[in-house]
């Protein structure tokens, strides 16, 4: 039961100094719980090897394979489980896939039976001894239709290996389950056997494991492996990872509230104190919060034990593994406002007046009933987030809370003339409410919040503060590129500074709840943003992904995500689902959006569907506003379906155009044409057959003036997911490099099939570095047609092209170009109607230099060149900001460009660059975009790719000074610059 009561008190103008105690006080503390945690990682390891999880039942026969479909949780264990339900499949369609089972103390087994997974086909198989990793004999030969159901093996052994020398024609190695059989043909028991003490006990020796401060993501430490998955990044993200932190409370405590807050941990979280289970929360992406006071020991010594497992997470991209986000240490009194406790809404508002309603909850979890009274004032929030003036304050409200129950009251104030929260001034406002009892205060929250309005119309787009606001946004995972899933906010802060410059403003959290920080950021720099709960409901896309757990978890993890979320003026609207399985109709979606409207009724529901009819059957009348992903063709069809007349319409996915950063094939055309080399073409014609060229989109969104927005697949590339490069190819031999091919060549003929290098992304508009691929500039020259730019394309370092026709694209905000090679005008074009770009087919390479001049209204607007670069001679290294704070967590971007004589960027560069560091400062991560690299993020050296390579360096913490960065590589001269911790 929640017992309510609200009260209204007018503005009071002209409040300056606040009365109230400014926040950390004793009443009310968060801090930091990120430093001085042990991590040990267990299962499957970086090597491939496993490690056994101590403590963990394990089982006696041990199962290998050659390779397995683990991104899709089809793992060699499933063979030996006993559940003829779940299978092993090798990675890809290759002949010569092994599993191989250790029988360890189990053993002999004289006969076995193997269910295959295709049962009607042909699997040709050998069963093989193995002994000292090596084969010992064949036991048995044969063909899986045509065998017995019980296969004898000429002599028992302890050690196997089914040899697949053949799959059926297309498919691939995969067995559902293998039974063993002894001698006595009694079917052998995969037991489980004892394996000492679990680190979730107190006394468990940590000593030896790492220590580290989080946010960590294991997977990220790498190596990158062929043998696993590119749509999860090719890195070794699966395993059971645990954290333990010893630490102390102290004895004054005693009596307070303390609690942890998670803001995510991957995935399956499982949580002790002092040696009992607290809880835990499956679903990597969601924050929660548990509570200890219960099992703490006060003046004493305490451990916390997180363990954490990744190995049944499905993904189709890189998830990453670990303590990935921020971890917090919370205290408070007994009776304190309730976590997320504070909804803030703004009714009505006005440009003379803004009132914001605030419903409080409040818990008692003191002995006795409490008799509370609270309050607020409303500070003005400076861009920094720090408070200044008291704007308004409200009146109190008095009630009374039963012991462990929840009170419920609504305070509201007036601010005199609001300054609004818009994309341009994202003024915010802080709501600092008081509780007090028995005339002592007892807790002060913070609660930041905006006035601002937003509507959605049906045919007159999104209406901010009553001026339509076309969303020109991005949909963006949550990796950091280099920085793997390990939460880092000046990495984030410089991606939205860089998508801010594109003109880009808003985001899609695809396809999950996003890190706080994000929307915190996304309020101070002015992007309105879709937050996504889901990439999958009832019907699932991967093995153990969201669908197991949709029916237990969804509930919670919907609200979850929607009160933690709804007080940011950034939050423009919520997405139930991405592409989910289930638009026949609303049955799914109804009760979700109905969840969200409990929590939140303030702002609408929206799902990115695939399926273009969900714009026309019931699915529609589910959601408040529809997103259509992709299928440009049913724009006009939707918009136009009669009943959708009252129906906010927009594209949740767009485009997802594919690219590689400098990188230009030719003729240039969409498909195999724009695909040498596992990379994609720079001219930005490529896309997979669901999608489209973003000049398509364009076209199509100019023609539905009612869409009032677009996401564009995506804004950075990330790691995974590495489409058009998916699996491994059997019909690639595009290589421009003569020793590739041949050696590319040879592959295919000895393994039917090329193992495909790719690891992340190529839809980035930005690559994983946040370079800027050429597709930035035409996404600027349309969301900032007020910024003179123009932007050519291809580079000009063609010397094998001497003589040939090289295509030449122009992105321009001007209205008209003129091309000169040379000095020589090729002629000046004009855009036509759905016309995009400017395009010089016929331009006959030659070394040199290229200009384009353009024109808006008939006057010069901008220009930009490039012209044909020496051989490399020395290195270029820049920082992004001049300087870094010392705090152990803010980043310095440096980006190294290897470049000739004149210090021009050579293109087609790969120079090997080493790194020092100089000051007190040290590198966390190199990268330089190219999705087929290996080279590892962690480590103090990187290949430049097509001309340029990061390095990412972070101050220590509380030392200032000059942090100086050498890059050198064989053969070119070395260049440093430094940045000045603070
Ligand atoms: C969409 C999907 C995204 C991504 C994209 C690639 O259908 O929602 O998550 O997979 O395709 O084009």
């Amino acid at each position: 039961m929640s017992l309510s009561r609200s009260i209204t008190i007018v503005a009071i103008a002209g409040l300056a100094a606040s009365t109230f105690p400014a926040r950390g006080q004793d009443v009310r503390s968060r801090t930091s719980f990120n430093e001085g945690w042990k991590f040990a990682r267990f299962g499957p390891m970086p090597d491939g090897a496993t490690r056994p999880e101590p403590g963990a039942p394990r089982k006696a026969i041990r199962v290998e394979a050659s390779s397995e479909e683990a991104g899709r949780g089809n793992t060699a264990d499933l063979a030996l489980d006993g559940d003829p339900g779940t299978r092993w499949c090798a990675a890809g369609e290759g002949t010569q896939e092994w599993l191989e089972i250790d029988l360890g103390r189990a053993g002999p087994a004289s006969s076995i039976e193997i269910d295959w997974e295709f049962r009607d086909l042909e699997y040709a198989y050998a069963i093989d001894e193995r002994e000292g990793g090596r084969r010992a004999d064949t036991l048995a030969r044969g063909t899986s239709r045509r065998d017995a159901r019980r296969i004898e093996l000429s002599r028992p052994a302890h050690r196997i290996r089914i040899r697949i020398s053949a799959p059926p024609a297309g498919k691939w190695a995969s067995i559902r389950e293998v039974r063993l059989y002894d001698s006595d043909r009694k079917a052998i028991d995969n037991e489980s056997v004892p394996a000492g003490e679990a680190p979730w006990v107190t006394t468990f020796p940590d000593d030896d494991w790492r220590s580290l401060s989080v946010p960590h993501d294991w997977g990220i430490e790498g190596p990158f492996r062929d043998d696993l998955p590119g749509d999860t990044g090719k890195l070794p993200w699966k395993a059971i990872g645990w954290y333990r932190k010893h630490f102390r409370i102290p004895a004054s405590d005693e009596g307070r509230r303390v609690f942890l807050d998670f803001d995510g941990a991957m995935a399956n979280s499982r949580v002790w104190l002092n040696d009992r289970e607290i809880g835990g929360w499956p679903y990597g992406y969601q924050p929660f919060r548990l509570e200890l006071t219960k099992h703490l020991k006060y003046g004493g010594e305490n451990v916390v034990a997180v363990r954490l497992d990744t190995v049944h997470w499905g993904s189709r991209w890189y998830p990453g593994g670990g303590l990935y986000r921020n971890v917090w240490l919370e205290k408070t009194s007994p009776v304190h406002v309730g976590h997320w406790g504070v909804f803030a809404t703004t009714p009505g508002l006005t440009d003379e007046k803004g009132t914001v309603n605030l419903a409080v909850a409040v818990d008692n979890q003191g002995d006795g009933p409490a008799a509370i009274s609270v309050r607020s004032e409303v500070h003005e929030l400076a861009s920094d987030g720090t408070p200044s003036r008291v704007a308004a304050r409200s009146g109190a409200v008095e009630q009374s809370i039963p012991a462990g129950r929840s009170g419920h009251v609504t305070l509201s104030a007036s601010v005199g003339n609001p300054r609004r929260w818009d994309l341009d001034h994202p003024d915010r406002y802080l709501a600092r409410v008081v509780v007090e009892q028995a005339g002592k205060i007892v807790d002060v929250y913070d609660q930041p919040f905006g006035f601002r309005t937003i509507e959605f119309t049906p045919r007159d787009g999104v209406q901010l503060n009553g001026r339509r606001v076309f969303l020109k946004g991005t949909c963006n995972h949550h990796d950091l590129g280099p920085l793997g899933a390990a939460l880092n906010v000046s990495a984030l802060e410089r991606q939205l500074t860089i998508l801010k410059e594109m003109g880009d403003n808003a985001l899609r959290t695809s396809h999950n709840p996003p890190a706080p920080e994000l929307l915190d950021l996304a309020d101070r720099m002015g992007f309105l943003v879709m937050v996504e709960a889901f990439d999958c409901w009832k019907e699932g896309k991967t093995a153990n992904d969201y669908s197991r757990i949709f029916d237990a978890w969804h509930d919670r993890d919907l609200r979850a995500m929607v009160r933690r979320e709804r007080n940011h003026p950034s939050v423009a609207f919520w997405s139930i689902g991405n592409e989910i399985a289930e638009q026949d109709g609303p049955g799914v979606a109804r009760p979700l959006r109905e969840i969200v409207r409990a929590e939140d009724p303030t702002r609408p529901v929206t799902a990115g569907c695939n399926q273009a009819k969900a714009g026309t059957n019931e699915f529609r009348t589910a959601v408040d506003v529809f997103g259509l992903n992709y299928n440009l063709w049913a724009y006009g069809r939707i918009v136009g379906f009669p009943p959708n007349a009252d129906k906010p319409i927009y594209t949740s996915e767009s485009s997802s155009c594919v690219s590689s950063r400098g990188e230009y094939f030719f003729p240039v055309e969409r498909g195999k044409d724009s695909q040498a080399n596992f990379q994609v073409s720079s001219y930005d014609v490529d896309a997979p057959p669901w999608a489209q060229p973003p000049d398509e989109v364009f076209e199509a969104l100019d023609r539905n003036p009612a869409f009032f927005g677009e996401f564009v697949w995506t804004g950075f590339d990330y790691i995974g997911e590495p489409t058009p490069y998916n699996s491994d190819a059997t019909n690639l031999l595009n290589f421009s490099d003569p020793t590739k091919k041949a050696e590319m060549k040879a592959q295919l003929e000895a393994l039917g099939r090329l193992k495909v290098p790719s690891a992340s992304s190529y839809f980035g508009i930005l690559d994983l570095c946040g370079f800027r691929k050429d597709r930035f500039y035409i996404y600027q020259a349309r969301w900032r047609p007020e910024l003179p730019m123009a932007h050519v394309l291809p580079h000009w370092n063609w010397p094998e092209r001497v003589g040939q026709a090289t295509p030449v694209h122009v992105y321009t905000s001007g209205d008209e170009a003129e091309l000169f090679q040379d000095g020589t005008s090729l002629g000046r074009k004009k855009r036509g109607r759905f016309e995009y770009r400017l395009r010089w087919d016929d331009v006959t390479y030659r070394p040199g230099g290229l200009e384009v001049v353009a024109y808006r209204e008939g006057k010069e607007w901008a220009r930009d060149r490039v012209s044909t670069t020496g051989e490399p001679a020395k290195l270029r290294i820049s920082p992004e900001r001049p300087g870094v704070r010392a705090d152990g967590r803010d980043l310095a971007f440096f980006t190294v460009a290897v470049a000739d004589g004149e210090g021009r960027t050579v293109p087609r560069s790969h120079n090997l660059v080493e790194f020092a560091v100089d000051g007190p400062g040290e590198i966390v991560a190199v990268g330089n975009g190219d999705a087929t690299s290996h080279e590892p993020f962690q480590a103090r050296r990187r290949s430049a790719y097509n001309g340029l390579c990061q390095v990412i360096v972070k101050g220590r913490p509380g030392s200032a000074g000059r942090i100086t960065v050498r890059a050198t590589s064989p053969g070119l001269a070395g260049a440093d610059a430094s940045v000045e911790a603070r």
